[in-house]
């Protein structure tokens, strides 16, 4: 098979692909694995039965049946949803955008891949510019998604330690120099992996500075607000005209329905939505039908509240307790959990590569994503990039409690065989 650039780039068993194949195939070999890899949302009970009950409204309603299933959505999306959801923000957090402000999406990595290209990649000069991330460690989904090389540049954060065996990361504003070809900066607020959430005032900072060299401030918001808000009360949602905002359905509950939105000023929004019909011709319905009515009557926030943001915090806390029980005297620090559904763990002084410790975790039944990869366009030259692990807390009790106990026991060995 010959395949283009193109093809040996994005069909290549690297980064993003590899890891989820191995993940999968490793569930598949052994279903009895506990899983605290992936990204997947937990499973919410009440917010299945709430969006089931969505569905058979829809279903029975002849005209929502057909908007939902025969009719290709306009290209920046339903505009009865854009509306609510220009009402909705508009309410929640006084902003003053409108429905083109807003374009719907299939799925955030897929707005993502959009987004980031129409502003990285090989210029029309025949330069190249970066996405700048001024927080590494970010998302692993990122890594892969440029159609150029050297698509990002990175920024390493300021590691403050704190009591009780926790630590938290600040962005370096000393260490972070943006040069003229960083194209956009882009933070995921709350940080996956590391449950970090950049703050009003780091926001407010970034802000200053992607104005100030005139390229937009990406703010991933799939965790955070409006939905499923899994962030911590201080922050602030933030928004104006230079900043686009990533948002996802996906972890509210509904990874399968492939549903994200971008919301930017309407010079951004319809380029993005120009460059997804290209790709997409146009997006999944299911998402925007299920929400139709949730904004308006304040149902999906309560939803958030009452079941989503209750079901992670209980769960935050039994992983963290679980550590801090068999933590002993080892030099295991958590990051703070601000937000998301993970613990990220910084084993100090780590004497194997987290690559192998995931390898020996695998082996003793427990999968957990090794922090290496999300050191995107930073960390080769940082021990740090190699000592951190990041575990979903978002599976069910017995997992986690069962998950934790095998990680904490591999690193006890782990230390102990150090010279
Ligand atoms: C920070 C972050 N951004 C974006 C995505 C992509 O989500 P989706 O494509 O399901 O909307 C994910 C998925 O895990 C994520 O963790």
């Amino acid at each position: 098979m010959q395949l283009s650039r193109f093809g040996e780039k994005f069909a290549a068993k690297s980064g993003i692909s590899g890891l989820m194949d191995d993940l999968g195939a490793a569930l598949t070999d052994d279903p009895t694995l506990l899983f605290m890899g992936g990204g997947n949302p937990g499973r919410v009970e009440a917010v299945q039965v709430a969006f089931a009950k969505r569905l058979s409204a829809i279903a029975a309603d002849r005209d929502a049946r057909h908007q939902m299933l025969g009719v290709y959505q306009a290209p920046q999306g339903d505009r009865d949803f854009r509306d609510e959801l220009a009402r909705f923000l508009n309410r929640e957090y006084r902003w003053s955008i409108g429905p083109e402000n807003i374009a719907v999406a299939n799925g955030s990595q897929a707005a993502f891949f959009v987004l980031y290209n129409l502003f990285a990649g090989v210029a029309p000069d025949g330069g190249e510019r970066q996405i700048h991330l001024p927080m590494s460690p970010e998302y692993v989904g990122y890594r892969d998604i440029g159609l150029s090389d050297n698509f990002f540049t990175a920024t390493k954060p300021k590691i403050e330690r704190l009591a009780g065996g926790q630590f938290k990361y600040h962005v370096d504003f000393d260490g972070l120099v943006l040069s003229d070809s960083d194209a956009a900066l882009c933070v995921s607020r709350p940080s996956n992996p590391t449950g970090n959430v950049v703050s009003d005032a780091e926001i407010a900072s970034l802000d200053r500075l992607a104005q100030s060299k005139d390229i937009p401030l990406i703010i991933d918001g799939a965790y955070g607000q409006p939905f499923p808000a899994l962030i911590e009360d201080s922050a602030t949602a933030f928004w104006n005209e230079n900043t686009i905002l990533m948002l996802s359905l996906s972890k509210l509950g509904l990874p399968g329905v492939r549903s994200g939105i971008v919301i930017a000023r309407p010079e951004i929004a319809q380029a993005f939505s120009r460059a997804n019909t290209v790709v997409s011709l146009a997006c999944g319905t299911l998402g925007p039908q299920l929400l139709r009515g949730m904004l308006d009557d304040g149902s999906l926030l309560q939803l958030c509240r009452q079941e989503i943001q209750p079901y992670y915090a209980q769960r935050r806390e039994l992983a963290i307790h679980a550590i801090e029980a068999a933590r002993g005297d080892l030099p295991v620090w958590i990051h703070k959990p601000e937000g998301a559904f993970f613990l990220w763990l910084w084993c100090e002084g780590l004497p194997i590569d987290s690559v192998t410790l995931y390898e020996r975790l695998k082996k003793r039944g427990v999968i957990v994503l090794p922090g290496n990869d999300f050191f995107i366009g930073s960390g080769e030259d940082w021990p740090h990039s190699r000592e951190c692990l990041r575990i979903s807390y978002a599976g069910d009790r017995q997992t986690i409690e069962a998950g934790i106990a095998l990680i904490m026991s591999e690193l006890h060995n782990t230390y102990a065989q150090s010279p």
